[in-house]
């Protein structure tokens, strides 16, 4: 009788510790990443060049019409307390802040933008070119699946010092329609996958 009690007793303990390191991790593990200011903008992160790199999609003009909507390389990052969540648990947790920066291609010898390279015809990163981010804030984004979408210009940097929340049908939309977890394209890149 003693011991089954101890054993309920260890159970509700340990379910208990479970569920505190579980509240842990879906706080602010990454304060300073995502800073706003007091009109509620982003502030454009800094040293986003240093988190984890994640992946880099490609939508080349030359396979656009001369004009993809995001041109043309796009460099993924996380921010790396993030990251280390994620990878133990498969969340992104509050503070998640996901930067892709456009990288436009180095000019190219084919009509599809592609250039010969000396390990072979392809594509080549050129030059810097804009900035979109999205951050994971419940509280603040509630409309929008718990993540603020903010675009700091496509163009070659300085980018933007700030950016307001963008509306709904902007970003958010897309997102919440075709991505594959809570909102992040996590099957564009191999150290996201399941
Ligand atoms: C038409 C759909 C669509 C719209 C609109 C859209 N995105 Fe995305 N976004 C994607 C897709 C698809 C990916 C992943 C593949 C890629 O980059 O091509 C992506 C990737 C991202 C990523 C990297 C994380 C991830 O989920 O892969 C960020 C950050 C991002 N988008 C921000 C934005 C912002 C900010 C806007 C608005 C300015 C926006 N997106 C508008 C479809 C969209």
């Amino acid at each position: 009788m003693k011991f089954s009690l101890l054993v309920v007793f260890l159970i509700a303990v340990i379910s208990g510790v479970t569920t505190l390191v579980a509240n842990a991790e879906n706080k602010d593990t990454s304060i300073g990443a995502a800073v706003f200011n007091a009109k509620g903008e982003l502030v454009v992160p800094k040293d986003f060049q240093r988190w984890v790199f994640i992946g880099a999609p490609l939508t080349p003009n030359g396979l656009n019409n001369g004009q993809a909507a995001f041109p043309e390389f796009h460099h993924v990052y996380i921010n790396s307390d993030a990251f280390a969540v994620y990878e133990r648990t498969g969340i992104f947790p509050e503070g998640t802040v996901i930067a892709k920066e456009l990288v436009l291609l180095q000019k190219g010898d084919h009509p599809d933008g592609s250039k010969n390279g000396i390990s072979g015809r392809g594509y080549f990163a050129g030059e810097l070119n804009g900035m979109d981010v999205m951050v994971k804030d419940s509280s603040r984004f509630e409309d929008t699946n718990g993540w603020g979408f903010f675009n700091f210009g496509h163009h070659a940097p300085p980018y933007e010092k700030t950016a307001p929340a963008a509306p709904k049908a902007s970003c958010a939309g897309c997102h919440q329609a075709n991505a594959d977890k809570d909102m992040v394209f996590t099957d564009m890149y191999p150290i996201l996958r399941e």
